[in-house]
C-alpha cells in the first residue's frame, strides 16, 4: 500500500527524473533509494513527519554520486563533492516538477549537508526530525537484506564483524534515533540479519 501511495504521487515524478543519475552512480543506489522511500513513508505516517520534505530528500540525497569520480564513499573529499553536486541536481529536478519554492530551498539545503556527520557535525540531525529521520534510515539501510552484503563488501568485513560494526557505531550515541519507529525498524533488520547469517543466539 505504501508503495502504491508513493508511486501515484509527485514523488514518482521526482524518482523518474532521479533514476538516470543513480544509474550512473553507485551500483547499489537504486535498491537503496527504493527501499528507503518505502520505509520513509512508513515513518512519516506513524510519526507525523512532513513527507513533502523527507521523501524528496530521500529520493535525491545521493544523486550527486553520478557527477563525481568513482571511489570509496567513505573518502571525505568524495563525500563533500557528492553533496555539492547533489544539491545542484536536486534543485534542478525539483524545479522541473514545479515543487513549491520554499520547500525546494529547504530540501536543497538538506541534500547539501546530509552526510555532515562524517565531518563531526551531529546537532543538525538531533535538532531536526526530517534530517534526523533521514539519517536514521540511511544508517538502517546497512542492516537491510540488500544493504548489509553491499556494505560488507565496501568495508571488507564478514557478517559477524558487520553486525558488531552496526551495534557499536557512534551514530547510536551521537545521533540517537529520532523516532521509536525508526529505531524499531533498525532493530528488526539487525535481528533478521543475525538469523540470515546464522548469528542468532540459540538457547
Ligand atoms: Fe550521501
Ligand atoms: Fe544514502
Amino acid at each position: 500500500m505504501l508503495r502504491e501511495l508513493i508511486m501515484n504521487t509527485i514523488y514518482r515524478k521526482i524518482w523518474d527524473l532521479a533514476k538516470p543519475y543513480y544509474e550512473k552512480g553507485r551500483p547499489m543506489d537504486i535498491a537503496h533509494i527504493e527501499w528507503m522511500m518505502k520505509d520513509a513513508m512508513l515513518v512519516c505516517r506513524k510519526e507525523k513527519i512532513d513527507d513533502s520534505l523527507l521523501l524528496p530528500l530521500v529520493i535525491l540525497h545521493d544523486v550527486g554520486y553520478s557527477a563525481v569520480p568513482k571511489g570509496n564513499p567513505f573518502n571525505l573529499d568524495l563525500r563533500k563533492a557528492h553533496m555539492e553536486a547533489g544539491a545542484r541536481i536536486a534543485g534542478q529536478t525539483l524545479e522541473t516538477v514545479g515543487y513549491p519554492r520554499e520547500k525546494v530551498i529547504q530540501i536543497v539545503k538538506y541534500v547539501s549537508v546530509h552526510d555532515n556527520w562524517a565531518f563531526g557535525e551531529n546537532n543538525i540531525y538531533t535538532g531536526d526530525r526530517v534530517l534526523g529521520t533521514f539519517n536514521d534510515l540511511d544508517f538502517a539501510w546497512m542492516a537491510t537484506k540488500e544493504g548489509f552484503p553491499a556494505l560488507m563488501k565496501i568495508l571488507n568485513k564478514g557478517p559477524a564483524e558487520m553486525i558488531n560494526y552496526l551495534e557499536t557505531d557512534s551514530k547510536l550515541k551521537d545521533r540517537p534515533f529520532s523516532t521509536k519507529t525508526a529505531k524499531g525498524l533498525f532493530e528488526k533488520y539487525v535481528k533478521e540479519r543475525k538469523t540470515e547469517y546464522g548469528l542468532a543466539k540459540t538457547r
